[in-house]
């Protein structure tokens, strides 16, 4: 296997584990000032990783809000914000989503390859598409990133992409932060779906800090030897006001 990035699976969920409600309503799980805190997370990455559903149903812009920290970018040679990525199979992404029209950074399409040519001609202009496999070959997607100089991830969603690069063992830290309140309805999207995972009753993971920020707390987690060799951005708190345009679970 050759080298990935290191990588930091970031999430908020209710209390009952849903990213989301069923509807299309738009659920707020965070609060500002972890919204804060996520964005001083996303400061000190060099790319920010959400799934094609994400881009759809959200359409975030996955940018680093606070000016202070864009200039502490900028003056470290940096582009404002990290680069984009996002995975597809279908490949029915609009152009003129958020992902792509926001922020003067690469955005990054890894692509299924019986879709690739069509994708590439949707994106023309605004997208590098990648042919990624049938279906996306994940690991190979992070070997790729490192490749192109992507030497720290975030990865930010949703539950699919949570699922594969977990059971793939893909994360070295997880974010998970928890909001006080119930979602209760099965047919909103968990944070994680069935799957194989490495850390089970028979091999725990390790709880690396608990954090009360308001009213949610953040849990995190080691997933990795990597864990603490790599401390960038997990601390980084600005003053900058946050931007409230977008209640939304990625902003
Ligand atoms: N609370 C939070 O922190 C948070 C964060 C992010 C998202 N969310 C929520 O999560 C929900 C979306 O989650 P989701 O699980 O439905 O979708 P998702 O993980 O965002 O995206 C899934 C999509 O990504 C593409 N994909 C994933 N793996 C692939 C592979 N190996 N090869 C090719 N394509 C691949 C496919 O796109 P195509 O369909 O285009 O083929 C698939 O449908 C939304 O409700 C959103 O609001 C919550």
């Amino acid at each position: 296997m050759g080298e990935r990035p290191y990588t930091l699976l970031s999430c908020s969920m209710s209390i009952d584990g849903y990213l989301d409600s069923a509807t299309d309503e738009r659920l707020l799980l965070s609060n500002e000032a972890d919204f804060d805190r996520v964005d001083g997370v996303r400061a000190g990455c060099d790319a920010i990783l959400v799934g094609a559903e994400t881009v759809r149903r959200d359409n975030p812009r996955l940018m680093v809000r606070a000016e202070s920290r864009r200039d502490d970018r900028a003056a470290r040679g940096l582009r404002p914000s990290p680069v984009k990525v996002t995975v597809t199979a279908k490949g029915q992404l609009d152009a003129g989503a958020k992902f792509f029209t926001t922020g003067d950074v690469e955005k990054l399409v890894y692509c299924a390859s019986d879709t690739v040519d069509t994708v590439r001609e949707r994106l023309d202009g605004v997208a590098t598409v990648v042919d990624g496999g049938q279906p996306v070959d994940l690991a190979w997607m992070t070997e790729d990133l490192y490749a192109r100089g992507i030497c720290r991830l975030m990865v930010e969603g949703g539950g699919s992409i949570h699922t594969q690069f977990l059971t793939a063992h893909l994360v070295d830290e997880l974010h998970l932060v928890v909001a006080p309140f119930f979602v209760g309805d099965s047919r909103a999207r968990r944070f994680v779906s069935d799957g194989e995972f490495p850390w089970h009753p028979g091999r725990r993971a390790t709880l690396a800090e608990v954090r009360q920020i308001g009213d949610v707390v953040l849990l995190r987690y080691a997933l990795s030897e990597r864990f603490g060799t790599d401390q960038v951005g997990t601390d980084q708190v600005g003053t900058d006001q946050v931007g409230t345009d977008r209640p939304g679970t990625v902003r």
